[in-house]
């Protein structure tokens, strides 16, 4: 079976609305159809700052969320990324075949060293991208299912991946990113030109894990636009084409029966109905997150399968890439 691989990074308390709509809820559907991994991303998560302490129990809660989330592990290997070593040994490899520009070009790191300046970001955070590929490469999915904001990343695979295989042999699959058009940017409630972030965090971006009233408070509470027109239109109506979108895709009604529905009616009506929506989401994912995690040793004994299923696939790809580099084999 074709495979699907994907990550998603511990460095939240709790996952955002963009990460479920842009990237999860495919992770659930596509299990269906391929053979799927996906794995909590401990490795890129110490790029910037950190705790040790909250880390792990983030770790432990993103496993939580994804299983929340619909991703079953008797279809699916889930796993912890600094637990396959094989990620950061390809990274390695990876790293020698890429421009030093090539990685200056990736807009994300430009934007996370923007604060401090680029001599205060960690060399990590500038090789964040080549460890990405080597994540996605070793196991030769065919798709990546990940929000716009990865697209460059995905490309960088591609061409570290063709890269590699006329350099040395074929070895890499070229995987190709699967990408949602209508969720595969959720905007910030606040600041609707800006995707939500765990980062940017505050009162535009909706927490699966928060308390459900305070996500129906900072829906009611989203920006809009001086016109009163319910109307779907990305460009001139940022914060209302956001809401039509996060109604669209949580209650399955298309835009535009949706805008057909709130023809005479004013933006109050949506933000109602698009906080009710929100919290008839959250509030049973959230009290699924929190029987999970009565029970630790149950998610610990999903993660040592998963690291033991995911470390045979990549190791295997590994040796592949080890021995086509020329690494003498350990006699
Ligand atoms: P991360 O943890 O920032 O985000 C996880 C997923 O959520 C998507 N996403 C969004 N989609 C729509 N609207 C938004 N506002 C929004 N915000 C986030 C992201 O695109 C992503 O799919 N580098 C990755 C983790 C990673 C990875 C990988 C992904 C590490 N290795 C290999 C795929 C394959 C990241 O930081 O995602």
């Amino acid at each position: 079976r074709p495979r699907v691989l994907s990550g998603i990074q511990p460095t939240a308390d709790s996952f955002h609305l963009g990460n479920f709509l842009g990237a999860l809820r495919q992770w659930v559907t596509l299990q269906d159809e391929f053979e799927t991994f996906f794995f909590v991303a401990d490795l890129h998560s110490i790029t910037m700052p950190h705790d040790p302490k909250l880390l792990r129990e983030r770790t432990l809660v993103s496993v939580a969320q994804l299983l929340a989330a619909g991703v079953d592990p008797e279809r699916a290997t889930i796993f912890v990324q600094s637990q396959v070593p094989a990620h950061t040994q390809a990274a390695w490899v990876l790293e020698c075949l890429t421009g030093f520009g090539e990685a200056r070009r990736m807009t994300q790191f430009k934007d996370k060293s923007a604060k401090g300046g680029e001599g205060a970001a960690s060399v990590g955070l500038f090789t964040y991208p080549i460890l990405q590929a080597a994540d996605i490469l070793l196991y030769r999915p065919q798709y990546v299912p990940v929000g716009e904001d990865q697209r460059q990343h995905l490309e960088l695979t591609r061409d570290l991946a063709q890269r590699f295989n006329s350099r040395f042999k074929k070895t890499f699959r070229l995987p190709e990113p699967y990408i949602m058009a209508s969720t595969a940017k959720i905007y910030d409630l606040q600041l609707v030109e800006k995707q939500m972030s765990k980062s940017i965090g505050g009162s535009g971006c909706i927490w699966l894990l928060d308390d459900p009233a305070v996500s129906a408070k900072k829906v009611r509470s989203a920006v809009t636009d001086s016109e009163t027109e319910v109307r779907f239109d990305p460009v001139e109506k940022p914060g209302v084409s956001n809401l039509l979108n996060i109604h669209s895709a949580l209650s399955g009604t298309d835009i535009d029966e949706l805008v057909a529905a709130y023809a005479g009616r004013g933006y109050g009506d949506l933000k109602a109905d698009v906080a009710q929506v929100v919290v008839d989401f959250v509030t049973p994912f959230r009290n699924r997150v929190h029987e999970l995690l009565d029970d630790r040793s149950e998610l610990e004994a999903i993660l040592s399968a998963g690291a033991e299923r995911a470390t045979e696939v990549a190791q295997a790809t590994l040796r592949d890439v080890y021995d086509r580099v020329g690494f003498l084999p350990r006699a």
